[in-house]
């Protein structure tokens, strides 16, 4: 953690009245783009009579706000924002914390196009093997010339901070041992717009499971209960990551700052190993504001606007006809074009976070169901409990929590949400895919039908739905 300066002391308030429920100003329509023309700029404020913690259920819903413009989504004033997006651009150094392991000293290494906060080309590798009773083992990597093995990980950082001056003789690169026989690549996501997608209530994702698994296609989302870390006990429906590890954008800072960077902090409290470690954990700790930088890091996701349509590419007759295309041949069984936020005021993630004003009630457009689906691509990795929520994991008894469950993911994925799907080049989880083509008719299993009926199209119409991809 760097010692932070300057606009620290007001941040706290800032937060305060940015959760509350009377944010000071609407976001200013002029700067924003919005994807959709479905809701009229001149809808009525939500909720404008301050709602304190009552929802309110008749207010109609609005659009989210999107754009690559660095400016907050109204959860935080612009300056509040910025200096949240400092500390997510940051660069740690070992003084701070960095390592012993980890795979890049800022958030933003990975998080960064065309925005920070955006998606990058960086990818990190997981591996594994099967155990012999048949299931998915997380691997065990020997480091300092095998006096000490890593466990309870999947992730192989491919970084590390010794030998150094200070440690000469200690050598702890991680590298995949031979046993090791399941690999992949995952490639990093983007995080513009998660603030909503966080506020997507549990049950909406329910229900889509519920309607998806009771049509005849073979298409069955799967949901996941996962732990909310700073809320034990308390899980939620999983929606972030690539196997939907996470529900609060908070537990994924506190994730990511240990296991990308080896920063300890009040969420994940223990280094994955101690050999050259220096500083004493946990690393991330309060500011002068009280606040970690877990909860900046947090906060300024949350604070992000969603990724906006290339409008030119959208208005070509070719990207307009993929997009009925898309829905036509069954691409939004699963990647579902809009989703609506639980209403202001809603209180999500255990208690620990209520649905603030320029969240609530907000009508979005991912191009996602944020289900586990089998299409053929699985990798067949289950996520590691103690790495992705801590060392404690199993001392706590967390609601609705199940093993056996997280097993039944071993070759399922999330599906990718697709809104700025054009920012990037290296598509799906292994970014094995190089074009939208070669990433469409890589779908198999639940897709197999949708993906017969891609092939069955006209060049023309195949080549529309790559357009419409490229307007994403
Ligand atoms: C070395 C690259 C790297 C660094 C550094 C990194 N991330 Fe990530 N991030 C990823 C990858 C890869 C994924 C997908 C992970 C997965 O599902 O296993 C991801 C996923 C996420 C997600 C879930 C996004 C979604 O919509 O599903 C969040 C939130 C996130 N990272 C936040 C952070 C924060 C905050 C930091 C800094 C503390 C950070 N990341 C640092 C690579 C990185
Ligand atoms: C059964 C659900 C399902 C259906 C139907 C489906 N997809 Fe997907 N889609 C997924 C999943 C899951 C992935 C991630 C697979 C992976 O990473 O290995 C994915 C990945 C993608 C990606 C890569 C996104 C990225 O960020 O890397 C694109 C592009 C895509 N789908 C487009 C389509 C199109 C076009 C159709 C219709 C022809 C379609 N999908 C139908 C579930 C689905």
């Amino acid at each position: 953690m760097k010692a932070s300066v300057g606009v620290v002391p007001i941040l706290l308030a800032l937060l305060v009245s940015a959760c509350s429920t009377s944010p000071p100003a609407p976001p200013a329509a002029t700067k924003t783009t919005t994807a959709s023309t479905s809701q009229p700029k001149s809808a009525a404020p939500v909720a404008a009579a301050s709602a304190k913690s009552a929802p309110a259920p008749t207010a109609r819903p609005q659009e989210a706000v999107s754009g690559f413009d660095d400016a907050s989504n109204g959860l935080a004033d612009d300056p509040t924002h910025e200096a949240d997006r400092t500390k997510f651009d940051e660069f740690e150094a070992v003084a701070d914390g960095l390592g012993p392991l980890y795979n890049a000293q800022s958030c933003r290494e990975c998080h960064q196009s065309p925005v920070s906060g955006g998606v990058s080309q960086v990818m990190e590798l997981r591996a594994g093997h099967t155990g012999r009773d048949g299931k998915f083992q997380s691997p065990e990597v020997p480091i300092n010339r095998g006096a000490e093995i890593v466990k309870g990980r999947t992730l192989i950082n491919e970084r590390a901070i010794c030998p150094n001056a200070a440690f000469p003789d200690t050598d702890i690169q991680e590298r995949t041992p031979e046993t090791e026989t399941i690999r992949t690549f995952r490639t990093s996501l983007n995080l513009l717009g998660d603030g909503y997608i966080e506020a997507v209530a549990d049950s909406t994702l329910i229900a889509l499971a519920k309607k998806q698994c009771s049509g005849k296609e073979g298409i069955c989302g799967s949901i996941l209960y996962v732990p909310i870390l700073e809320s034990p006990g308390k899980t939620r429906v999983g929606r972030f990551g690539w196997k939907n590890e996470h529900a609060s954008l908070l537990s994924f800072a506190g994730d990511a700052y240990l296991n990308e960077m080896g920063i300890t902090n009040t969420l994940l409290p223990d280094e994955v190993t101690n050999l050259c470690n220096s500083v004493q954990e946990p690393n991330d700790r309060p500011g002068a504001d009280g606040l970690t930088d877990i909860d900046h890091f947090a906060r300024f996701v949350r604070a992000t606007k969603a990724p906006s349509r290339d409008a030119q590419q959208a208005a070509t007759p070719a990207a307009k006809r993929g997009q009925a295309l898309f829905a036509q041949i069954g691409c939004s069984a699963c990647h579902v074009e809009t989703l609506t936020t639980a209403p202001t005021g809603t209180s999500i993630n255990g208690g620990k976070f209520v649905v603030p004003e320029a969240l609530g009630n907000r009508i979005f457009h991912p191009y996602s169901d944020f289900l586990l689906h089998d299409v053929g691509t699985g990798d067949g990795i289950v996520a590691a409990m103690p790495e992705r929520y801590g060392r404690r994991v199993y001392d706590i008894s967390w609601e609705d929590f199940s093993v056996d469950a997280y097993h039944s993911t071993a070759n399922k994925l999330r599906t990718p949400p697709l809104w700025g799907v054009r920012t990037h080049s290296l598509l799906m989880h292994d970014g094995a895919s190089l074009t939208f083509r070669n990433a469409i008719v890589r779908h198999r299993g639940e897709a197999s039908q949708v993906t017969q009926r891609f092939e069955k199209l006209s060049k023309d119409d195949q080549e529309a739905i790559v357009e419409f991809l490229g307007s994403l």
